[in-house]
């Protein structure tokens, strides 16, 4: 198992090799790796087989299920979000044993979450490990483009040590297993989710926003499935079978200096939220967390309560007008 577990770190690093290499990953149709999960005619496959269309109506939302589970892998879908007003209504695109471990179950999200007209959809990453469902390991996201304007592609990588979300060939965060992680580290098998529900209690401003039906139905539409990891037979979860990559080279691991570079600079003008700098929710950082300078900064400035370790709103305030004053 250990060397198994070797060599898919190596494999997996060798997948997201420079820009656009994750596209020469097989891409399956719906039907050789997913399943419907919920929604009755709210799933449709189209007729290439390849594309689906998930949608939310006053009905029922819908989702569907990957065939196998797995443990470790490159996990992506190509997604174009509903248009227009989304308020309340999230999409995710998610991993989870959460029906299999019920009380001590492993997570690794996507979720995009729905928007007032005019405001665009704000992605979040999220993991859980084991059960740690206290901790949250939330970071939020604007993106550089329009996500309901065309199709974009999200992926997932999981190894071993690592765990790297992906939008399009751009790593917008990244997960290292540390030590004192211990069980928060998702290291149990997983089946991949895509979802559109109504979130009206929590997603658009706490819920401030909720899902207006008039608007209906909200369409997700997705596509170019990849998946590509160490598929595990459901009786034994401890056996499992992992794809082999084209023209391995074990040489490399983990990200390139280019990939980390565009990840810094995507972190310092998209991120609105990470845990990592959560003061009113971590007196410390757990230990995974990087400091990084520029992150601060801009989170800071995009929330000096949660960022700045105040405990008020008047601090805050205090530390803008301090900031104002210092730079005239
Ligand atoms: C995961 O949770 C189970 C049940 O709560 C516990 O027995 C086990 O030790 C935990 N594993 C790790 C690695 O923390």
């Amino acid at each position: 198992m250990e060397n198994s577990h070797l060599i898919f770190v190596l494999l997996s690093s060798v997948l997201v090799l420079g820009d656009g290499s994750s596209r020469n990953l097989p891409i399956l149709s719906f039907d050789e790796g997913y399943s419907q999960l919920f929604g009755d005619d709210n799933l449709i496959v189209l007729k290439d087989g390849k594309s689906v269309h998930l949608s939310l109506d006053e009905r029922t939302g819908s989702g569907f299920v990957s065939q196998d589970l797995y443990f470790h892998g490159f996990f992506s879908a190509s997604i174009k979000l509903p248009a227009d007003y989304t308020a309340g209504v999230v999409v995710a695109f998610y991993m989870s044993n959460g029906d299999i471990f019920e009380k001590n179950h492993d997570e690794i999200d996507f979720e995009f979450l729905g928007n007032i007209r005019g405001k665009e959809w704000r992605i979040q990453t999220n993991i859980y490990g084991n059960g740690s469902t206290i901790a949250g390991r939330e970071e939020r996201y604007g993106l550089w483009f329009d996500p309901s304007d065309d199709f974009h592609q999200y992926s997932i990588l999981w190894t071993h040590t690592h765990i790297i979300f992906y939008v399009d060939d751009v790593a917008i965060g990244e997960i290292r297993r540390t030590e004192t992680m211990g069980g928060d580290f998702p290291s149990k098998p997983m089946t991949l989710y895509a979802t559109i529900w109504d979130a009206s209690k929590w997603a658009t401003n706490g819920g401030k926003y909720k899902v207006n039906y008039k608007y209906a139905p909200y369409i997700a539409e997705f596509s170019n499935f990849v998946l590509h990891g160490c598929a595990v037979d459901p009786i034994d979860l401890t056996s499992f079978k992992c794809e082999t990559t084209p023209n391995p080279n074990p040489i490399l691991t983990g990200i390139t200096p280019s990939q980390r570079a565009k990840m810094e600079s995507f972190r310092k003008k998209h991120m609105q939220y990470s845990y990592c700098y959560d003061k009113i929710r971590y007196k410390t950082p757990p230990s995974e967390c990087v400091f990084n300078v520029k992150e601060a900064e801009r989170l800071k400035k995009f929330d000096p309560v949660t960022f700045g370790g105040g405990h008020n709103r008047h601090h805050g305030k205090r530390y803008r007008r301090s900031r104002t004053a210092a730079s005239i």
